[in-house]
């Protein structure tokens, strides 16, 4: 089957095609078309994201992103299409609230064949509430016009299951044998939380953060040594140049919570350490590259030991990481080393670099699930929902 599917839940607009085979035991993905705009330099004049922003943005770009995905599937063929009556004026009442999309959305539609798709998924949640409407109410418009079914899909856990594809050729990737039970780290600007499940796609929540996430505190760190929004792969840079030099390192930061018998994380009390040390002075390029690598250090600490902690406590045999902190060298490279070693009978999986982040192909991943069940989205009932959560409890 082939299935579209959009991602707007935060800075990044994107939609891709897949082609997916297979069942609940072994699936095989092919990506068709992958078109993907990020906001990063619109957000960086303002040091972060915000919402009204972002969903401007997400208004603006979606039409042409899916020409682009489209294209690139080779499914843009010019055609006129005739529309049921009142259908428009639906369409036009679903975007009412974008009015940039409504105008751009049926004069695209309009004007080309109903491509060979089965199905479209579309982000419900989390994220930012403002921008992940825009591509519900998109994807919504998209399966009305051209009527196929439409899919809620949980942010989080196309991270999960984005992160257990293995290669498996040209644009295609396999999803198979997975051994039960699986834990999922998930680290990004939004969520620092393990989730396990025992049964396929059933996840329970077994520890957060009680403050803020680890891509926060990573960008956080980062606009106090004045590097630029998003922080993380910044701080990184820098880390990585004095590991590189392997000195000795005169910050010592602290690891929150490291030793509580809980899988819960924080991360605001570390943070505060790297502001006190920055405060009102004027860092060498030499103190900066050290303070970046101790935050690192302690930050990969603290998420290995409380995975490992989770690990222990739920038997699992999988540890998937997902989320853009996921990117990170360092964090990698702890877990690659410390894993084998403390918990020899678990598989790691961590994604693809160009997975790492926000994308729309981890979105038509977790949608093919869904779509097995046919566990389909309520067009006039389905909502965005910026605190979805990926555990039932
Ligand atoms: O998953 P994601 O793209 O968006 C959210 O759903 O939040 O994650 C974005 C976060 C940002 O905080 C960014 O600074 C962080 O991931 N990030 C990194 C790296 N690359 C991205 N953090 C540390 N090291 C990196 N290399
Ligand atoms: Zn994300």
């Amino acid at each position: 089957m082939k299935l579209l599917a959009i991602e707007t839940s935060c800075d990044e607009t994107a939609i891709a095609i897949l082609e997916c085979e297979g069942d609940e035991n072994a699936a095989r993905f092919t990506i068709l078309g992958n078109a993907l705009l990020s906001q990063i330099e619109i957000h960086r004049e303002f040091g972060g994201v915000f919402p009204a922003v972002a969903k401007r943005e997400h208004a603006k770009n979606l039409v042409p992103i899916l020409e682009a995905a489209l294209e690139e599937a080779e499914m843009l063929r010019e055609d006129r299409q005739t529309f049921a009556e009142g259908l428009p004026e639906r369409i036009a009442k679903l975007l009412e609230r974008e009015p940039d999309l409504d105008e751009a959305f049926l004069a695209s539609v309009s004007e080309m064949e109903v491509p060979d798709i089965d199905a479209i998924a579309v982000t419900a949640g989390p994220g930012l509430e403002p921008a992940l409407w825009v591509g519900v109410n998109f994807a919504k418009a998209l399966s009305i016009i051209w009527d196929k079914p439409l899919i809620a899909v949980n942010h989080m856990e196309g991270h999960t299951l984005s992160a257990l594809l293995t290669e498996a050729g040209e644009r295609t990737y396999e999803l198979k044998d997975v051994q039960m039970p699986l834990l999922a780290l998930l680290i990004s600007g939004g969520h620092t939380e393990l989730d396990a499940a025992n049964v396929w796609r059933e996840y329970q929540l077994i520890g957060q953060t009680r403050d803020d996430a680890v891509g926060e505190a990573f960008d956080k760190v980062a606009r106090m040594l004045g590097l630029p929004y998003p922080g993380g792969p910044e701080v990184s840079k820098l880390a990585e140049r004095d590991r590189e030099d392997s000195r000795t390192n005169p910050y010592k930061l602290p690891r929150p919570m490291i030793d509580t018998n809980d899988c819960d994380f924080s991360f605001s009390g570390l943070k505060t350490s790297v502001l006190y040390l920055t405060k009102g002075k004027e860092l060498t390029e030499l103190e900066k590259e050290q303070l970046a690598r101790a935050f690192e250090d302690a930050a990969s600490d603290v998420l290995y030991a409380k995975a490992s902690k989770a690990l222990a406590q739920t038997g699992a045999l999988t540890l998937a990481i997902g989320g853009g902190v996921s990117a990170n060298a360092h964090i990698r490279r702890v877990f690659r080393e410390r894993l084998p070693q403390d918990h020899p009978e678990v598989s790691l999986f961590i994604p693809s670099a160009f997975l790492t982040g926000d994308n729309a192909i981890m979105i038509a991943i977790a949608g093919f699930y869904s779509w097995l069940r046919k566990d389909f989205a309520d067009i006039d009932e389905l909502k965005a929902n910026g605190n979805l959560s990926l555990s039932a409890s």
